[in-house]
């Protein structure tokens, strides 16, 4: 379809041919065949149309001239009936038959694109809303639907039939009826899209104000107990209000646009008619022209004109789905930031000893966050990390399950730079439970058996015992079928934490990453459930980052982070002994566990003596 510009229409073009080899699809013979067929019924449907009007014809003479009529021309009556049904018949068979072909071609392409944005790398989906991404994926499939059927099926015939029907009215009658039928088309053509494309913009500033409306009520649902919180449901609904109105304001307009446009495709349609009907008529009466032959003339205009009138739609959603799939193949064609190396090995995990040289790294170019961290966690030990907050703790776990490029030095696994090895054998090796879990919209048992979808059940049930989840998870009516509601809001933060265990323990990676993997829980709980995973880490590289110092007493090493460096490590003990930072932070947070402890004592109720152990 023509744009404005010849860039324009260089770029609609190729966007539509990049469909074409789905008309011709690969090692699929089947599909092949039908593409065949289709064209093959879509010819007999024009062809079956083409004689409706001359049969038409021949009954209206045999009919007009009673003198001499013998008998009812029955058989070109049957012939018209027949004609007509055919074109229905085959137009039918021809969209049974293509179906396969555009629902093949949508699933191929909607799943190309999915499969994409998974390996598209994570500041790409930090920068982008995720509802967004799927309502590309939706429009520009359906857009892929539009093009195959709108214009493969519709526009392409109809010029197809335009041409059959010029060559017929010339070979009846003279050149002079084809010209009008191509004035008038040619006309008709020019005002729907010249006003289709004015219009174009009211459907623009619609739907940016429609995605508005939508990402508003979707995002404002999505935080519905924050909303209660502040108590600003009238504020919510306010921006909500402001985008319809917009929308509503641009659909009027768009819909005024409308009504011009209907009028002068009617007023063009009319006069080509009318001028034709006189040239007939005139025919007539200088008897060159039989009455058939005036309604010949009429039929075929009308047969031909009807499906214009759905052109400006056609036009309007063939350039709407050009536009649609442009940003969808856009997507496609976005490049990875994090691509594998050509020829890249798997990783080659021989007992797992991580090594950060000298690692600079930043979010963006402006901040660095990470400013030259060097430290190793030898094969089968456990490395601690703690720092104040921001400190970039989170950062190291995220470079070293390689979901962003280091900008300086080097990550390395047994000798091995993460960047040479591929992505998907470097993240098999690691298992990560990270700060803030989500779970899937689905049940407990199934976000537990993610950590490896094909383990046995008991293995499942295993993990889940090893991470303090199973009793709680018995104790459900519905047990492991529970659903946990959307990103797993329907369990507490403990409760995800530890269904994050599990799903960790069941993947059984060499290398473990522990994010804060404890801070919801209670103490009582954290104690059992550490107890778990220093179990379950044993013989495992384990990098642990938490802010409570009591939980990683037991690391081998243990690092602090501040302003992007590691400023301290050694044990424990030993970072006791130095008297720095961590000791310091040492003796604050067991001060604040005395006082908490003490508070602890004195919730009693006195005239019980019964203790309530609350946490404070
Ligand atoms: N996706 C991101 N884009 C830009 N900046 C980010 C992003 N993620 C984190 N940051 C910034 O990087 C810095 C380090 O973040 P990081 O999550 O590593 O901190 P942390 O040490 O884990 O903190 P906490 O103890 O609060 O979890 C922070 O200042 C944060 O604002
Ligand atoms: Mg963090």
């Amino acid at each position: 379809m023509p744009s404005p510009t010849p860039e324009g229409v260089n770029k609609d073009w190729r966007i539509i041919g990049r469909l074409m080899p789905h008309l011709w699809p690969r090692n699929e013979p089947g599909l092949k065949l039908r593409v065949l067929l289709a064209i093959g019924l879509l010819i007999a449907a024009k062809v079956s149309n083409v004689w409706v009007p001359l049969f038409y014809r021949d009954a209206v003479d045999a009919l007009s001239v009673p003198a001499t009529l013998v008998a009812l021309p029955l058989g070109v009556i049957l012939a018209y009936g027949l004609a007509r049904v055919g074109n229905l018949l085959f137009n039918e068979l021809r969209d049974l038959i293509f179906a396969r072909v555009v629902e093949r071609a949508m699933h191929v392409v909607g799943l190309r694109t999915f499969r994409h944005l998974h390996a598209l790398s994570m500041r790409f989906h930090m920068d982008r809303q995720t509802g967004g991404l799927s309502r590309v994926i939706e429009r520009g499939t359906r857009g892929i639907e539009v093009i195959l059927r709108l214009f493969v099926f519709r526009a392409g015939p109809a010029v197809i039939e335009l041409a059959m029907v010029a060559g017929i009215l010339w070979s009846l009658f003279d050149w002079t009826y084809p010209l009008v039928v191509v004035v008038t088309i040619a006309a008709y053509l020019a005002w729907t899209f010249g006003i289709t494309e004015w219009r174009l913009n009211f459907r623009r500033t619609m739907n940016t104000h429609d995605a508005e409306a939508n990402t508003k009520a979707i995002d404002s649902l999505i935080n519905y107990e924050t909303v209660k919180y502040f108590g600003n449901e009238a504020h919510e609904a306010s921006r909500f209000d402001r985008a319809l109105t917009a929308y509503e304001n641009a659909a009027v307009k768009s819909h005024a646009s409308l009504s011009l446009l209907n009028i002068g495709q009617g007023a063009t349609i009319t006069l080509g008619l009318v001028i034709m009907m006189a040239m007939a008529g005139h025919g007539i009466v200088r008897g060159t022209m039989t009455p058939g032959d005036f309604v010949l003339v009429n039929t075929y205009l009308i047969q031909i004109f009807l499906p214009l009138n759905f052109l400006g739609m056609v036009y309007r959603e063939i350039k709407q789905s050009i536009v649609d799939m442009e940003i969808m193949f856009n997507l496609g064609d976005t490049t990875p930031e994090i691509a594998d190396a050509p020829d890249a090995p798997a990783l080659a995990l021989a007992g797992g000893t991580v090594r950060f040289e000298g690692v600079h790294f930043g979010y963006g170019a402006d901040r660095e966050v990470l400013k030259g961290v060097t430290l190793e966690v030898p094969a089968g030990e456990t490395l601690a990390i703690v720092g104040s907050s921001g400190a970039g703790k989170s950062t190291i776990a995220r470079l070293l399950f390689r979901f962003y490029e280091v900008t300086g030095g080097r990550v390395t696994i047994d000798g091995q730079d993460i960047r040479t090895v591929t992505q998907d054998s470097l993240r098999r090796a690691i298992g990560v439970v990270p700060q803030d879990t989500v779970l899937f919209n689905d049940t407990i048992g199934y976000n537990v058996a993610y950590g490896r979808p094909d383990a046995p059940w008991e293995e499942v049930e295993q993990a889940a015992k090893l991470a303090s989840i199973h009793d709680f998870v018995m104790g459900l009516k519905d047990g492991y079928d529970t659903k946990v509601g959307e990103r797993g809001l329907k369990l507490s933060g403990g409760e995800k934490q530890r269904v994050a265990i599990a799903r960790t323990i069941l993947k059984d990676p060499g290398i473990l990453i522990f994010d804060e993997a404890t801070s919801q829980l209670d103490s009582h709980t954290e104690k059992d459930i550490q107890a778990a995973l220093a179990r379950v880490s044993t013989g495992r590289t384990t990098l642990i980052i938490a802010h409570r110092l009591s939980t990683v007493i037991h690391a081998n090493k243990i690092v602090v982070l501040d302003g992007g460096k590691v400023v301290e490590e050694g044990t424990h003990a030993g970072l006791l002994g130095a008297e720095g930072r961590y000791a310091t932070l040492w003796r604050k947070q067991q001060e604040a566990t005395r006082l908490e402890n003490r508070l602890e004592e004195t919730i009693m109720d006195p005239d019980t003596g019964i203790e309530s152990r609350h946490n404070i």
